[in-house]
């Protein structure tokens, strides 16, 4: 995730900028850059790689200044090179902009500010701003990005310094953190309080739509429509480690409370909820072949494959056409035949799975067209694939994959949605899809907000040592997701099955000893799902049961029920999966497992 950081004051601002940005290198970043005022100027160093880099070159070309603002990206639009890291600077290079968060609508921003004779040097969307902000300016640096904020559609954190107007830094946010740390005769401005903690306690947090303006020895904030606003002092307790997580105890647990934002984030700027679509940036190139595509292939491994199943349901349900998952490792080698119209999709959170690229490159030496689903912008498999879509789930640090997985499905929804409208999909039915994942965010928050529920129930089973897990149809794959999350951070023995292949085998393993998680919503088959619990409980199997709201008559035939709202079935999984990292998550806590870095796992599995 990117991070700001910005100072006012009567030091040096240029090591107390770069110190700033050390502290935010845990968040993850592809490059950093930093600008300050000087003089008439701004003076702008930026690269690609590490913050010791930009050190290094700041060494190499001296800049000073009381007046700066530093920044470490990480991609969104536009792949990680020095050219795309921020700041970014108008025409005239005398306004620095740096930002966290997606412009929705910089793609219409960015022709208008073209036509009106402006030049354009990246392919980022926070450029728009350095150039609408330049647009508007006429000697007063507040009222310049108060007025490019009104035209402004997305989500933002930034700070912003110009050189006609040197002595102050605006900041402003809109569903991107933004922290105003309040130093002894001078100001610290953060994405997070890592960054203030070595200064100073004292800190304001904006709230959206306010902007503050920050010059040497005050403050003032506002809204958006220049409504005064006086806001509240607070101070911090936590330690730096603590900060870094977000106040969570471990990454995985920030990860997974995360996922409103991260599902958002996923389906910002693509819905086109009146024609019932939607918009890909990154798949304009490929739309001829979407259409004539006659076969899907989706590979990939460990979680990205779970989420391929649920792609492979989706697509064709809704979209009519045939979907094979394979196993990225197994693709690779079996000389798999690849006919005309055989699109190949990978899916990957980091984008450098050595067997998911391996099968994406031998997919393309067959002649296929490969389209990427990626986390990571600007990874090997983003970079070779044909046309791709990014989750923009931000970086996932814990190695256990939760909120790439829930970005994941939802831009298999997506994708989905694009490839049915091509198909026979009605307006309607598009329409009624995209409401329902615009209500998602909402959702996942309730279910978060049963975490105490859940953590309870992980007490009474974390002694366990073997586990089964099943579901049907669409929540099948949220079985096999639910097992694996147990497996690799508690090392509980866990099974992932679909409910109606118990019988064939797995149920001569149910005893008082075996507790099983079923996943059973209100859906097409839930009464069969129903039919196998009866079966767990007349062996003596104890039932945990991930099932809908309003649906509590359940209780009567389970042990332990985790009730999650009710949306469309092939949204099902970006819910059902949420009790499952939060029950997975709680019992290795519970077993006292390293959960951020379990045993024998790497985050990326970049050798076969
Ligand atoms: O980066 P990728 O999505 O390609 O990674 C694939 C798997 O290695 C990954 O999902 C792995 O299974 C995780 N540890 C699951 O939590």
């Amino acid at each position: 995730m990117c991070g700001i950081i910005g100072y006012i004051g009567p030091r040096n601002a240029v090591p107390i900028l770069i110190e700033g940005l050390k502290r935010l290198e845990y968040r993850g970043y592809d490059s950093a850059g930093i600008a300050v005022v000087d003089g008439q100027r701004v003076q702008c160093q930026k690269t690609k790689g590490k913050i010791a880099a930009l050190e290094e070159m700041v060494k190499e070309n001296p800049m000073a200044s009381n007046v700066g603002i530093a920044h470490t990206r990480w991609a969104t639009h536009g792949v990680p090179s020095s050219i795309n890291a921020h700041p970014h600077l108008d025409c005239a290079s005398k306004i620095a902009v740096i930002h966290n968060g997606i412009i929705e609508n910089y793609a219409e921003l960015r022709e208008t500010l073209i036509n009106r004779g402006h030049t354009f040097r990246t392919d980022t969307d926070t450029e728009v701003l350095a150039h609408l902000i330049e647009h508007y300016f006429e000697g007063d640096l507040t009222r310049a990005v108060r007025k490019a904020l009104k035209g402004v559609v997305g989500a933002y954190g930034l700070a912003v310094i110009c050189s006609d107007d040197p002595s102050k830094v605006v900041v402003a946010r809109n569903g991107s953190p933004l922290v105003i740390g309040i130093g002894d005769g001078e100001y610290i401005v953060a994405s997070d309080v890592s960054a203030i903690v070595d200064h100073t306690r004292q800190v304001i947090y904006l709230k959206d739509r306010e902007i503050s303006v920050i010059e040497r020895d005050t403050f003032q904030t506002m809204t958006i429509d220049k409504e005064p606003v006086t806001p509240e002092i607070e101070e911090i307790l936590w330690d730096i480690d603590t900060i870094e997580k977000g106040g969570f105890p471990h990454f995985m647990l920030k990860e997974i409370y995360e996922q409103p934002e991260t599902v958002r984030n996923t389906l910002r700027g693509r819905l086109d909820q009146e024609e019932g679509t939607v918009r890909f940036g990154g798949l304009l190139p490929f739309k001829e072949d979407l259409r004539r595509v006659r076969n899907i292939v989706i590979t990939a491994c460990g979680t990205s494959w779970h989420a391929a199943l649920i792609g492979e349901y989706m697509i064709e349900e809704y979209a009519r056409i045939p979907v094979e998952v394979e196993y990225a490792s197994e693709f690779r080698y079996r000389n798999p035949i690849v006919e005309n119209g055989t699109l190949v999709v990978a899916i990957s959170q980091s984008g450098e799975t050595a067997d998911t690229l391996a099968a994406m490159r031998e997919a393309q030496r067959h002649g296929a067209k490969a389209l990427g689903i990626i986390n990571v912008v600007g990874s090997t498999i983003a970079r070779e694939c044909d046309g791709g879509i990014y989750i923009h789930a931000g970086p996932e640090i814990g190695v256990a994959s939760t909120k790439a997985f829930t970005s994941q499905v939802t831009a298999l929804a997506l994708f989905t949605i694009l490839l049915g409208r091509m198909r026979g999909m009605s307006r309607d039915q598009g329409t009624e899809i995209i409401r329902a994942l615009t209500a998602i965010p909402d959702q996942v928050q309730c279910i978060l907000d049963q975490g105490e529920h859940i953590q309870k129930i992980a007490q009474c089973f974390f002694r366990q040592n073997n586990f089964l897990y099943l579901g049907r149809g669409y929540n099948f794959p949220v079985a096999l997701e639910g097992a694996l999350k147990l497996k690799e951070i508690s090392y509980i023995h866990a099974e992932g099955y679909p409910a109606a292949e118990m019988k064939h085998g797995p149920i001569a393993l149910i005893d008082e000893n075996m507790p099983v998680v079923f996943v059973a919503t209100l859906d097409s088959v839930r009464e069969k799902v129903m039919s196998n619990i009866a079966e767990v409980k007349a062996r003596k199997g104890s039932v945990i049961v991930i099932a809908n709201e309003g649906d509590e008559k359940m209780e009567k035939y389970v042990d332990n029920a985790i009730y999650i709202p009710r949306t469309l079935e092939l949204l099902t999984p970006i819910l059902s999966v949420i009790p499952l990292q939060l029950l997975a998550y709680h019992m290795a806590v519970l077993r006292e497992c390293d959960v951020d870095q379990p045993r024998n796992l790497a985050k990326s599995v970049t050798v076969e």
